[in-house]
């Protein structure tokens, strides 16, 4: 099938070049030149694993064209919109990317056509957008496809995913859009992958309610974790214990330095300002106590560095190892690891940081802070390690090599990823999270 995506961050770029992998033609438009020629190229903007292969797979085979050019997608007979929703100044997501794009495509949509929505959207913007993509394009129809993928494991969980989502309108057009979404996903559906057709408004809370859950998931072990502190029990033992209860199950239980990145922290405040615009803010204000628990957990971190170290950070040497919001990927956006590295360094601390993979975005963000090439690096001198993304690197470090390299062998276990034995055998005092 001939397919657009309009949109070519995360989302878009891995939508893009998964449908071709899928077997499709693949237009994929940007309004950002940069990226759509590095796109073009070969040249995936972000780390993402397995991204790369089904671009240059997609590119050779000719099945995907990266354009600036809104007009080529005509002809399409499915065109996905997957840009961004960015939070807004008040909490509520801001829209302009998706009016913007949608407004753009309308010109160049036929009858019998389909807009299909991947962003995550405010709860009644489709019912908006179909309002006026009907009144532009008589016959088009809007639809509603959330995205669920998880950064890290993005092309994964695009060609494979847990559920897919429809949301459509009632009646004929409902029907020929289930048809042709069917027929985009053909080769995922018949690998048994459960198809939900709902209406549009439940799809689009499909999405905000499950990252709102997920928030919620982390938020409560990190509570936990705040009472584990202060009796000296462990919270890890703890979500062993309840997570065995597949009611409660183990998955998104890891207390540490909670929930950060680009999609759950925005989502939770953009839905409590739809609900609030509703005239519901009642039903999520618990919301906004997971968004202050998960914020806590940083100031616990920089609160008990400064413990560690005596009271005061100032002219202390701190390794940081790690900056992602969490590993395998090269994001920072809203990461808790960036945020309590900027504070140390604020407070001043000299740190030394170092990710595998995201000390090239954290520049863009904290130019200030002192980014080193290697975890040997960061460590020499420390008078004080903080691991704050779990990439495996960092659980894989010998601890005996570690103490030979600091200055003081003290560790803050932020994700709860190390092996504390082994730590402390090596002579290291350990710092975990609710532990
Ligand atoms: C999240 C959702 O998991 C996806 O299902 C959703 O599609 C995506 O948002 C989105 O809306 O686009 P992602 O942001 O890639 O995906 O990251 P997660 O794997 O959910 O991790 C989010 C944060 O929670 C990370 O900072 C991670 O370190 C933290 N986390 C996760 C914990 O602190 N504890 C856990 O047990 C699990």
């Amino acid at each position: 099938m001939r397919i657009s995506v309009i949109g070519c961050g995360y989302l878009g770029a891995v939508h893009a070049a998964s449908m071709a992998k899928l077997g499709h033609e693949v237009v994929a438009v940007d309004v950002d030149p940069v990226k759509i020629e590095r796109l073009a190229a070969g040249d995936a903007p972000f780390f993402e694993p397995g991204l790369p292969e089904i671009l240059s797979e997609a590119i050779e085979s000719g099945r995907i064209r990266f354009t600036t050019d809104m007009s080529e997608v005509a002809g399409s007979r499915v065109h996905f919109v997957a840009v961004g929703t960015p939070q807004g100044p008040t909490g509520a997501a801001d829209l302009t990317y998706v009016d913007a794009a949608v407004a753009a495509l309308t010109q160049y949509v036929a009858a019998d056509e389909f807009v299909v929505g991947k962003s995550t959207v405010p709860v009644g913007t489709a019912a908006r957008l179909a309002t006026s993509l009907s009144a532009a394009v008589p016959g088009a129809t809007l639809v509603w496809n959330p995205e669920f993928l998880r950064e890290g494991f993005a092309v994964q969980d695009t060609i494979s995913p847990d559920r897919l989502v429809y949301g459509v309108p009632s009646g004929a057009a409902g029907e020929s859009a289930v048809a042709a979404l069917d027929e985009v996903y053909a080769t995922t559906l018949a690998e048994g992958t459960p198809r939900l057709v709902v209406d549009l408004a439940t799809a689009e809370l499909v999405k905000v309610s499950a990252n709102a859950f997920l928030a919620t998931k982390i938020s409560f072990i990190n509570a936990m974790a705040e009472i584990a502190e202060v009796v000296g029990a462990d919270v890890t033992a703890l979500a062993d214990a309840i997570g065995h209860d597949a009611r409660i199950g183990r998955k998104f239980l890891n207390a540490g330095l909670g929930f950060g990145g680009g999609c759950l922290p925005k989502d939770i405040r953009a839905f409590q300002a739809r609900a609030t615009e509703l005239g519901v803010g009642e039903s999520l204000a618990f919301l906004a106590d997971v968004d202050a628990i998960n914020l806590r957990r940083r100031a616990h971190v920089v609160t008990l560095a400064e413990d560690l170290l005596g009271g005061d950070v100032t002219g202390k040497h701190v390794a940081v190892l790690g900056l992602a919001f969490k590993p395998n990927s090269d994001d920072v956006r809203d990461s808790p690891a960036l945020d309590i590295t900027a504070r140390l360094h604020e407070l001043g601390a000299v740190v030394s940081a170092y990710d595998p993979e995201a000390n090239g975005t954290a520049a863009r963000i904290h130019p200030e802070v002192h980014y080193v090439d290697s975890a040997d690096e960061a460590l020499r001198g420390a008078d004080l390690v903080l691991v704050l993304t779990e990439w495996n690197e960092f659980r894989q470090l010998d601890p005996a090599v570690v103490a030979g390299l600091v200055e003081r062998p003290v560790v803050v276990d932020g994700r709860n990823c190390l092996d504390r034995d082994a730590w402390t055998a090596a002579g290291f005092t350990v710092r975990g999270m609710g532990r």
